[in-house]
């Protein structure tokens, strides 16, 4: 594999995309393509269309011991007949072990399998869902849970994660948000790089890696209406300005694969999508590694009226660079003949066996295909592990409401009632993917309190109705649970069913008749604290203007009890913001803050201007926000400049000052607005932040970089452009506040650095 001379070239964010590629990392050297050719040169057709699918491990799973059985010699004798490059599903180092032995002693070419499995938050070791982890902004934390995750992951055998999911995500009712690093590509494009660090670590062959895989490539994101797998159909410039830079992150971090989406891009499937796969891809970013289809989406492409049969399907995913079919098998059953045909050049397939081929020896398969089960014992769930998932849980909440400082809850509070359906369960926290995930590993809020409260606050539980249902029965013994408490905590929200893939919402409250308890709770005039536990941004308008204290709490993982206790006692001073905005209203969606002016833009008491009549067009909370237990001031905005040339670097500056009682972290924002160019620009875009702890009384200087080149967009020609002219930019606290002032970029200034 030559290195690449054009990797360096990716435009869109392109200073920060070089400072944090990881190099090479994954990439093996030409002894290895050496040796990969040597075994391409031995094998049959059918062995590199082997190579090339992936199979699923579930056969394996049925309850019935004969059919388990059956199933197993099944997929057995396919390893062994070198039909099977990949594995999903399989778990646990002993299983995958007795695998990669068929693979390696019975299939005559010894190939090694490859075990991908979907580690998405956390391997056993569950962590906050990853819209939750991005409300952290803790790009360290973020890749340390990846790094955990690998730890686990590697050590039972899995060599593959099916993650990061790194789709922008602007409409909650696609469930799949829950996954991803929420609305804007900038913060987006960052936590791609941290994930893809955590997950392959310095090296893919050392025992805690895994080499990751930047998936829906791309645009899933976007799906019509919020529905999961709906069709797409975006400009060119907002594929190339906001649902590409987080793949090009990921890439430039030395991601090993990529998975191509579901979902069509403005006609074409994106698993066929010349301009994605090839153009962006393979000539623009130079990626060298391999692409695996999601599961079925290359048989998918007869239902999207794209490909005639299985087999055309086959042909045009090849074609496009799909180097390996997940669950489908078109490749194993059409494209022998496809070749034999002369549809499909075999030079083609060997380019894909090939990617396929170096990437196991990357991850050391060839010299040790085995994982080590007195290892995976002693990572599992161990306390190091346990104590990561509590801190990033900590940070991962939202303090979106706090009237009258009711958080922490005061040392004079002697009885707490924990009320709502969510208190007490063990699986919602898990979230969404949490595959092996287990309820028994899991503190749920109720177990978190009680631990916290000991003997000395008394603690009452009453769950008051279902989830989803519309039963009320228990809403009479949950008000006289409230009644004999100091404060309520209502532990509310959605099931760990409701986020995730196919389970797209088309509303946005809190399901089933759990705001009528929460009504009834309040009528009892007893101060409360609302719990959220949720997979995406909820439309809570009666609660946000009704309940004291309102916390963002997502599905937290395993240390859910622990993390939010932390909070509710005031053991830790809530630093989660935002990652995606929340609305008003399910109408208001799709809804975030880089939008667009308009000709008309909004003024709610004006008739002819961008906004609804029914409803203010504002968020309930925009992208940045949340609050802590203490203030901040934001003084003294300064620029190194006030003109900067198109390859200049500016540096922007501000004080912030804690003016509470306690210290507390800040994510301190800076946003820009480029005021005119030749295609509009949103209103803002988020182009740095920074987390500092400020002790109370005390102020730090804040200082950001802020390269030109970062300032450019992708127009209607695909070219990448800094244009001159004048912008504005913001430090504040989140999208919609902050201290502001003007810059303009000039041709040929002196200000240019580089
Ligand atoms: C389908 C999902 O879209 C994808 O995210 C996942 O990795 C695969 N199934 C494998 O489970």
């Amino acid at each position: 594999m030559k290195p690449s001379a054009t990797r360096a070239g990716i435009c869109l964010f392109s200073i920060t995309f070089c400072a944090i590629a990881l190099g090479d990392a994954w990439r093996s050297d030409p002894s290895v393509d050496a040796k990969v050719q040597a075994l391409v040169d031995r094998m049959t057709i059918e062995q590199k269309l082997g190579q090339l699918t992936q199979q699923w491990g579930g056969l394996v799973q049925d309850v019935n011991p004969e059919a388990r059985q059956r199933g197993q010699d099944e997929l057995d004798a396919l390893v062994r007949e070198g039909k099977v490059g990949s594995y999903l599903g399989a778990h646990g180092a002993e299983y995958i072990n007795r695998l990669q032995k068929i693979a390696t002693e019975e299939f005559e070419l010894g190939i090694p399998l490859m075990v991908g499995n979907d580690v998405i938050h956390g391997y056993r070791t569950i962590f906050p869902i990853n819209l939750a982890q991005a409300c952290s902004f803790d790009l360290e934390g973020i890749e340390r849970a990846e790094r955990v995750a690998a730890t686990e992951a590697r050590a039972a055998g899995t060599h593959w994660t099916f993650a990061p999911m790194v789709d922008i995500a602007r409409d909650p009712r696609w469930g799949r948000v829950a996954e991803g690093a929420g609305e804007d590509p900038w913060l987006g494009a960052r936590i791609a790089a941290a994930r893809v660090r955590g997950f392959q670590g310095k090296n893919l062959s050392d025992p805690d890696a895994v080499v990751a895989c930047a998936k829906h490539y791309v645009a899933y994101g976007a799906a019509e209406g919020g529905r999961d797998y709906n069709t797409v159909d975006i400009s060119i410039p907002t594929l190339r300005n906001v649902y590409l830079p987080p793949f090009a992150a990921a890439v430039g971090a030395g991601v090993g694969t990529l998975m191509s989406a579901f979902n069509e891009i403005n006609g074409v499937p994106a698993t066929a999508c010349p301009l994605t796969l090839k153009t962006v891809l393979r000539d623009e970013w130079a990626f060298e590694g391999f692409v695996v289809s999601d599961w079925g989406s290359i048989q998918e492409m007869v239902a999207h009226g794209y490909a005639r049969d299985d087999a055309d399907a086959a042909r045009l995913a090849i074609q496009a660079g799909v180097d390996m079919d997940m669950s489908s098998f078109t490749y194993r059953t059409h494209l022998a003949d496809a070749v034999k045909n002369g549809l499909v050049d075999e030079s083609v397939i060997d380019r894909s066996v090939k990617r396929v081929l170096r990437m196991k020896y990357a991850l050391g398969l060839f010299d040790n295909p085995f994982s080590d089960p007195d290892t995976e014992k002693s990572v599992t769930l161990c306390h190091e592990h346990r104590d990561a998932a509590r801190a990033l849980a900590r940070q991962s909440i939202v303090l979106l409401k706090n009237d009258d400082k009711l958080l922490p809850l005061s040392s004079d509070v002697a009885a707490v009632a924990v009320i709502g359906p969510l208190a007490e369960s063990k699986e919602d926290p898990l979230g969404t993917w949490a595959t092996i995930g287990k309820a028994d590993d899991v503190i749920s809020v109720l177990d978190g309190v009680r631990e916290r409260a000991g003997n000395s606050i008394k603690v009452l539980f009453a769950p008051g109705c279902d989830v989803r249902g519309d039963s009320t029965d228990g809403f009479a013994q949950a008000v006289q649970t409230a009644k004999q408490a100091d404060v309520v905590v209502m532990v509310l929200g959605e099931d760990k069913e409701m986020s995730g893939e196919g389970h797209s919402r088309a509303t946005l409250g809190l399901p089933g008749v759990q705001l009528d308890l929460l009504k009834k709770i309040h009528a009892t005039g007893k101060p409360i604290v609302v719990v959220l536990m949720h997979g995406r941004p909820l439309a809570i308008p009666w609660t946000a203007e009704n309940v004291p204290a309102v916390l963002a709490a997502w599905h937290l993982g395993v240390e859910m009890g622990h993390a939010v206790t932390d909070i509710l006692f005031g053991d830790a001073n809530p630093s989660g913001r935002l990652a995606m905005t929340f609305p008003r209203g399910v109408g208001q969606v799709p809804i975030y803050y880089a939008h667009k002016n308009t000709g008309r833009p909004p003024r709610q008491k004006e008739r002819y201007t961008s906004k609804y009549i029914d409803m203010p067009w504002t968020p309930q909370f925009p992208f940045g926000y949340g609050l802590t237990y203490t203030q901040f001031k934001y003084d003294n905005l300064r620029l190194s400049s006030n003109t900067i040339g198109p390859a200049g670097l500016l540096k922007a500056t501000a004080d912030v000052s804690n003016t509470g009682d306690v210290a507390g972290v800040e994510v301190v924002q800076m946003y820009v607005r480029d005021l005119v160019a030749s295609q509009t620009r949103p209103v803002k875009q988020l182009r740095g932040f920074k987390r500092v702890t400020i002790e109370p009384g005390k102020t730090v200087t804040v200082e950001f970089e802020l390269f030109a080149k970062d300032l450019g967009f992708y127009n209607s020609d695909q070219k990448y452009i800094v244009e001159p002219g004048a912008f504005k930019l913001w430090i504040g606290p989140n999208a919609q506040e902050g201290l502001e002032t003007d810059f303009s970029i000039v041709k040929n200034s002196a200000a240019d650095t580089d």
